[in-house]
């Protein structure tokens, strides 16, 4: 009693411990241990939690990514209404808020405003009870939205539990979640890479992860938050203006971004605005401009609202980083996997301090939703890190002649017939033999992210895939001196840096390999999951669908396509010849962390946690999972209710496990 009664203080003990340092490191920004000796804690965690899964808290925060995939959203009441806030464009419509504040609380006195970043993500509130984070949601129409607690739940600055002793029965929090740019940027690589649209901005892509139903999804990709406000419960705050209670929220855990001010009048508002739009590309997320609020909570009392937004506030937006120029070609692009993309030529315009030169047209069904043609004047939007895009055509100054554009019939590069894959929206040329496929996927190959081949560009890929000197990756590797020599405009210099970055590539990671092969939907992130899973790429290779589809982050449409690669015999011969070139490095693992290696198990029963996570420690282990008991199975898992695999072990000598025995095992 005593024994156990320790450990469950240890365990406390350890997750007081986690929670400061996910604090630390994703509000404070400031982390005082190492990525290693956080694991190490959280490993000591999930062990004493795994032998007592009667203690295991929903505030844990080994429960950040827990349970089923969600069936559907269930919907969420906001009791306190979520407004939103009417916008303004200009100082003049800033000066002029401002005299309407004046005019309404009757006072010559100057205001006292805060102003704020206003984020361009997703607002949310977040329900704390007695501390504890119970649920999240979406805006919806202000008064009810969508349930999204499971995704919430992974992102790491949403505390699961407040800092204080002493918490309030409700606390509702309102903040805008978003995806920072680097993240947005990788996310959109990988599903480039994966044969995927990518997301149209990073907005978009946070809305996206927000209404995943598996929460293993919106985990993988790092979403972030900022506190604005409160819903029910701030009166339990004990604050009486806006500067205070972020200071509160603060205190409390929750992430405030610091770039908040307190200006008398709304001369240091305009300031304010204006350092922001300054600054703005700096930041590492998106924002669309200021949002002012008066201070204090009793004047906002008096200034009330209106039907769908406070007369106390107001949007203080940027404009927007558009402009209109004439298309001058609508041409096609051939990718790695063979997707026609149709690219606008535009007359060069300079958008927010670039020139933009192309913008996307995504597929046929956007050509045809935009009604774009040749000729036609269009508004063309930059955002964020992102492909500039055609938002819509001016039809008023459309010429008397346009040219109206379809996907063509046959592949601008090579001719082929393409074809329109069922269910899908993209055109493909299927010619795995295409030079502009081959040369997209030299070049892929030869990536920063992939094998980082430096000195093979473009215009060398070209006259490679042109002369016939590399038709595939593997091919590189036969390049000499005396080949490249008689390449237009290659200095002897160049050819010789080119084969010893060549040389240099063969030293590579199996991860990076595997990335480098361009399956689809194998970005770096999923090429890393891969190689940590199976350091032997054979049994990769041999892997079936349901085995891949167990390791946490590979679902079944990545599962499916690793699987189609492999069973395709020019890819597993250029999978071979690939090997047999380079000196690759499996990743390195932890001693003792492999402990199941060449080990088969039978999982049966009701177990506590999910099939699919147990499975993928297992596999991550080194073991193997199979569907049925037999003399080769060298354990069998059994939870609840295990039934007649159970027998067979038994009658076959197998060994038996518990969860507990598992646990130990790994
Ligand atoms: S305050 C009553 N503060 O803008 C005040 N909103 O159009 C309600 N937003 O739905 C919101 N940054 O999604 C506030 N610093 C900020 C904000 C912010 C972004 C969003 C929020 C809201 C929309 C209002």
């Amino acid at each position: 009693m005593a024994k156990e009664r320790a450990t469950r203080e240890r365990l406390r003990q350890l997750l007081r411990e986690l929670a400061e340092h996910d604090y630390r490191y994703h509000v404070l920004d400031a982390p005082t241990i190492s990525d290693a000796a956080y694991d190490r804690l959280k490993r000591q965690a999930l062990a004493i939690e795994a032998e007592h899964r009667e203690w295991v808290e929903p505030d844990s925060p080994t429960q950040r990514v827990g349970g089923q995939p969600a069936e559907g959203f269930a919907t969420a009441e906001h009791r306190v209404p979520m407004l939103s806030l009417d916008n303004a464009t200009g100082p003049q419509e800033i000066e002029a808020f401002d005299a309407r504040i004046r005019r309404l609380l009757e006072t010559d006195e100057p205001v006292t405003y805060t102003v704020e970043l206003k984020y361009d993500g997703v607002a949310v509130e977040l329900l704390y009870q007695d501390g504890i984070f119970r649920q999240g949601s979406t805006r919806g129409d202000g008064h009810i939205g969508e349930d999204i607690t499971h995704n919430l739940r992974t992102v790491r600055s949403i505390p699961l539990r407040l800092r204080t002793s002493d918490p309030p029965d409700i606390l509702e929090v309102r903040g805008e979640v978003f995806m920072p740019l680097d993240e947005f940027a990788r996310v959109n690589r990988d599903r480039l890479e994966g044969g995927l649209e990518p997301f149209a901005n990073p907005r978009n892509s946070t809305a996206g992860t927000l209404r995943q139903l598996d929460p293993q999804v919106s985990a993988a990709r790092g979403l972030d938050i900022f506190m604005y406000g409160t819903g029910r419960g701030e009166a339990n705050l004990g604050v009486r203006c806006h500067m205070d209670l972020m200071e509160r929220l603060r205190e409390l855990g929750l992430k405030v971004n610091p770039r908040l001010e307190r200006n008398t009048g709304i001369e240091g508002v305009i300031e304010f605005h204006r350092k922001l739009e300054r600054d703005r590309d700096q930041l590492n997320y998106e924002v669309d401009g200021s949002v002012v609020k008066v201070d204090s909570f009793e004047l906002r009392e008096r200034l009330g609202q209106l039907t769908r937004s406070p007369r106390w506030a107001i949007a203080y937006k940027f404009p927007p980083r558009q402009e209109t120029t004439v298309v001058r070609d609508i041409r096609f692009h051939v990718g790695r996997t063979g997707v026609l993309t149709p690219v606008a030529v535009l007359q060069p315009v300079p958008i927010g301090g670039v020139t933009v030169e192309h913008a996307s047209l995504h597929n046929q069904d956007e050509i045809e939703r935009l009604d774009v043609r040749v000729g036609d004047t269009v508004f063309v939007e930059r955002a964020g890190d992102v492909i500039p895009k055609v938002i819509k055509v001016v039809r008023e100054k459309r010429p008397a002649r346009t040219r109206k554009v379809r996907l063509p019939e046959k592949c601008p590069e090579c001719g082929a017939a393409t074809l329109r894959a069922e269910g899908e929206v993209a055109v493909r040329c299927p010619n795995l033999e295409c030079p502009a496929q081959v040369k997209e996927r030299l070049l892929h190959f030869a990536s920063r992210g992939a094998l980082d081949v430096d000195g093979l560009g473009e215009k060398l890929v070209d006259q490679l895939v042109e002369r016939g000197l590399a038709k595939r990756p593997s091919d590189l590797f036969e390049l000499d001196l005396e080949t490249l020599a008689g390449l237009d405009r290659l200095a002897e210099k160049s050819a010789q840096n080119l084969l010893a970055a060549l040389e240099q590539a063969r030293d590579a990671s199996t991860a990076r390999f595997l990335h480098a092969l361009g399956i689809r939907h194998v970005g770096e992130r999923v090429a890393t999951v891969l190689a940590d899973a199976y350091p032997d790429l054979d049994l990769l290779a041999r892997a079936e669908t349901e085995e891949l589809s167990a390791i946490h982050e590979i679902g079944p449409t990545i599962a499916q396509t690793v699987r189609a690669f492999f069973d395709d015999r020019s890819n597993r011969r250029e999978f071979q010849r690939l090997r047999e070139r380079l000196r690759l490095r499996a990743p390195t693992v932890a001693p003792g962390s492999r402990r199941l290696v060449g080990k088969t198990l039978v999982l049966t029963g009701t177990l506590s946690t999910p099939r699919a996570a147990i499975r993928a420690r297992i596999i991550a282990a080194g073991g193997r999972v199979i569907g049925s008991v037999s003399k080769n199975t060298d354990y069998l898992v059994a939870g609840e209710n295990p039934g007649s695999k159970l027998t067979k072990a038994e009658e076959q000598g197998v060994s038996v496990l518990d969860e507990a025995g598992l646990e130990k095992l790994l």
